[in-house]
This record gives structure tokens, sequence and C-alpha cells, in this order.
């Protein structure tokens, strides 16, 4: 399945691995480009040297190609964005924030830039900055989310740019897949089936955790401090939403959250933890390969659009 992204990134498939935090360090990255598509490496808050060595360590498992996601509001964001040209990677993924001071020097050493967005307007935007294509993500998707579902923001992103458009937000399997390529875009990036990837170094409790989701086990919380995340339900979810609605500061609810991603994803703290996960949740019943993943999502795509 040939689109302007297989051709952009030099990709077998077009499935990217969303660039998660803590989640996408670099076994999982470098499996899913291994198995034909494009794994990311995600940089979060990470430090400079930190990112380094996962891109180091990603480069020993595959000479396939790979990129990283740069969060941009990160205190280290300066420093990644000199690195992934240092270290040669392909392509960057960029949120939070505005790329535009970067897009030089990347463009010079030849990284593809792919800005995330959750509007037409910020799609636009990044068009004209010079990006290779956009990743427009539906509120659908684990982590943190706009406020347009895929279904509706997909195909308007579409319209509105020349460039090749990315899906993210609810594509769980090959309906999914096929579904997201008839509304125009030219490849699917996946986060939540991943995290349940053999090969992603994530506690086994959250992995069970995301097998056993029922469709309706998802909550946002954070709408009241315009950073809205989609996660599990748990006691932490609960918790937060109350005093979201009792009013709490932004600072007593970030003190929440501090490192709750980490405990969910390294300690498997189901309770007081962040268990990030996107709607799609609901439909993922087993772990797999990211090569069984993806062979299953592309080859299923291609029967029902008759390729
Ligand atoms: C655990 C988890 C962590 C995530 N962290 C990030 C992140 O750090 N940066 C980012 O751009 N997207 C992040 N995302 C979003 C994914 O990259 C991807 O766009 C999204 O998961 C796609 O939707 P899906 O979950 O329905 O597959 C995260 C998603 C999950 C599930």
């Amino acid at each position: 399945m040939k689109t302007r992204v297989t051709e952009l990134l030099g990709i077998e498939y077009p499935i990217i691995q969303g660039g998660m935090a803590w989640v996408a360090e670099h076994n999982l990255a470098a499996a899913v480009s291994k198995a034909g598509g494009f794994g990311l490496i995600g940089a979060a808050n990470a430090p400079v040297d930190v990112v380094r060595m996962e891109i180091r360590k990603a480069k020993e498992i595959t000479d396939k190609p790979f990129g990283v996601n740069i969060m941009l509001l990160s205190p280290y964001a300066e420093d990644i964005a000199r690195i992934v040209v240092e270290e040669g990677v392909s392509a960057v993924t960029t949120g939070a924030g505005n790329p535009e001071k970067y897009m030089d020097m990347w463009k010079t050493a030849g990284i593809k830039v792919i800005p995330v967005v959750a509007s037409v307007a910020l799609a636009r935007r990044m068009e004209r900055y010079g990006a290779d294509a956009v990743v427009a993500e539906g509120c659908e998707s684990g982590g943190h989310i706009g406020e347009q579902t895929t279904m509706t923001l997909l195909p308007q992103v579409v319209d509105a740019v020349k460039i090749p458009v990315i899906a993210a937000g609810g594509v769980g399997d090959a309906r999914g897949f096929a579904a997201i390529r008839m509304l125009g875009a030219e490849a699917a990036q996946i986060g939540t089936r991943f995290v349940v990837a053999k090969e992603a170094v994530v506690h086994e409790a959250y992995k069970k955790r995301i097998i056993s989701a029922k469709d309706i086990d998802t909550e946002v919380t954070g709408r009241t401090t315009g950073h809205p995340v989609r996660s599990l339900r748990n006691k932490m979810t609960r918790e937060y939403l109350k005093l979201e609605k009792e009013g709490a500061s932004f600072e007593e609810l970030e003190y929440m959250t501090l490192g709750s991603l980490r405990k969910a994803v390294v300690d498997g703290d189901m309770i007081d933890g962040t268990v990030m996960a996107g709607q799609i949740a609901g439909l993922i019943k087993k772990e797999q390969s990211c090569s069984e993943i993806i062979q299953e999502i592309i080859n299923g795509a291609d029967k029902l659009l008759g390729i």
C-alpha cells in the first residue's frame, strides 16, 4: 500500500506508531520500524541525554528509518531539536507548540517535519511554515486531546491542505484503517493498540487493563485547565474530576498528576497512576507483536478497500 506518506518516510506500510510518553521507547519504536511501519521515540519531558541514548539504542536494533516525537513545551525542547539533527533521525513529529523556529535547521538536515494538529486552522498554519505532512488527531485518542472527533476533523483537514494527512485517534484494526483511508488520510498514527504490543516495555498490569477495558471506560480529565487528557477510569481520574468540580487550582491539579503516567507505565499502579488510553481500548483484546499488528491491519484493510 503506497501513499505519499510511505514515500516521504521511506517505509513499507502507512502505519506510524504514536510517540507516547514513557511507552514509546527504543524497543517499541525499533520493532515498529523493523516491521515496516514508522516507529517514534516519545521524547516528552525526558532530558537530552536520555533521548540521545534512546535514539542510539533504536539504531542498534534496526537500520530502518524511525523518528522522535518532540513535546515543544518540554524544558529540553531546544536541545532535543538539535540532537535529532546530530543523531540523523529521519523525521520528527511535534506537539504542544509551534515548531517554526526549528524548521530551517531540520529542513537543511533533511529531517521531515510532521506536526500533530487538532484543528483545520493549525493544519493550515503548519503547512505555511513548511511542514511535510500533518497528523490530524481526533479526541478519541489516548493522552492529550483536542475537541474534534477523528471522523469530523480528518476530512476537513484533508480538504484544507495539500500536504499529506495522517489520521490519529480511534484506529485499532483494519476497519478503522480502511475508514481513515476513505476519509482521505494517507497513513494512520496508532497509539493505544501499540501499548499492548509484545515489544512495548510497559507494565503487564497496564496492558491487562487495556485488554479488559470496555467501550465506555475512558475518562477526560483536565478540561478546566485547558489541557484535557484521556485515560482509563480509576481512583485517580475520579478524585481529579471531583477536585475539578470543586474548583481546584491549576497547581493543585498539576501536583496530583505529577509523575502519574510513569507510575502506571513503569510501576503498574492502576489505582493512582494515569492510565492513558484511547476510546478504542475496548476493541483491543490481545497482546501481539508489532509485526502481527501491522500485518493484520494492512491485510484486512487491503481486502476491505479492494486493493
Ligand atoms: C500512553 C499514551 C501516551 C501518549 N503520549 C503522547 C506524547 O507524549 N506525545 C504525543 O504527541 N502524543 C502522545 N499520545 C498520543 C499518541 O501519539 C497517538 O496520537 C494516539 O494514541 C492515537 O490515538 P489512539 O490512542 O486512539 O490510537 C499518547 C497516547 C497514549 C495512549
